[in-house]
């Protein structure tokens, strides 16, 4: 016996959109045992409706992941909820592995990020690129994304203002992948995620370098902030400091698996 579920998501991360937008809509097909736990499943909460499917259950959970990160994308790229669209070149989504376990979240494109439409792939994105190898991960493995997704003019900080306008693409984004591990690189992103949860953020010198337990978005999480890999680059220190960070990491990931 087989039955269909219908995957609904919408939740605070779309807080512009109506509550009960459905975003996509797909079958999925379980066998009735199945069906039974997975609507045990169904989770309201106030301000925040998601039917949701325990990946495990569905064999199609990638797929579905991949779409739902297409959409946003696709929003994305055409976005002009704030002035940072007029300067862009291209916007920059994120990229990575929709069922990643670990996420890194920087601050906002940059000059190179920007022409291709990618995140971290100039001088920074060596780092961070070195910074994976280091410690035996890929680009392929996990996901990568910033707080804001259009360069900012002169790479500027991003304003609050525009920190608030784009973040509900990064929150439907961490719904959709949901990372067991969220790396934050730098204090916008720090602050942006510790903002998410009940922890008082002080500095990111004060903060970095150690797991925090947090729920973000409903779920518990691991936050693990760092330095920004750009900050290496005109500062040695802050290079050893990313190493060091990393390796910490590694151990993380892998005594909690
Ligand atoms: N710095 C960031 O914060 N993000 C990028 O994608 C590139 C540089
Ligand atoms: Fe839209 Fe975010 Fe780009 Fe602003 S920065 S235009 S909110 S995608």
């Amino acid at each position: 016996m087989y039955g269909f579920f219908e995957k609904l998501v919408a939740c605070e991360a779309c807080r512009e959109l109506s509550p009960l937008q459905i975003i996509d809509t797909s079958r999925v097909f379980l066998d009735s045992w199945n069906q039974q736990k997975a609507q045990a499943r169904v989770s309201v909460a106030v301000g925040f409706i998601r039917t949701e499917i325990d990946r495990s259950l569905c064999q199609e959970g990638f797929a579905l992941s991949k779409k739902e990160l297409d959409i946003v994308a696709s929003e994305v790229s055409v976005c002009t909820k704030c002035p940072l669209w007029k300067s862009r070149e291209k916007a920059v989504p994120g990229v990575g592995n929709p069922e990643a376990r670990t996420m890194f979240i920087g601050e906002a494109p940059g000059r190179s990020e920007d022409v291709k439409g990618e995140p971290f792939v100039g001088a920074a994105g060596k780092l961070l690129d070195t910074l994976l190898s280091q410690i035996g991960l890929s680009r392929e493995q996990v996901f990568i994304t910033n707080v804001v997704k259009c360069r900012p003019p002169a790479n500027r900080q991003p304003k609050p203002v525009e920190i608030e306008t784009c973040t509900p693409y990064l929150n439907r984004q961490i719904l959709i992948i949901q990372p067991e591990f969220i790396v934050t690189l730098g204090s916008h992103s720090t602050a942006y995620i510790f903002s998410k949860t009940t922890l008082p953020f002080s500095s990111i010198t004060q903060v970095r370098g150690k797991p925090h337990k947090a729920t973000i978005l409903g779920v518990p999480r691991t936050v693990f902030p760092t330095f920004h890999p750009a900050s290496a680059l005109y500062n040695q220190e802050h290079e050893k400091i990313l190493e060091q960070d990393f390796q910490l990491l590694k151990t993380e990931l892998r005594n909690t698996h």
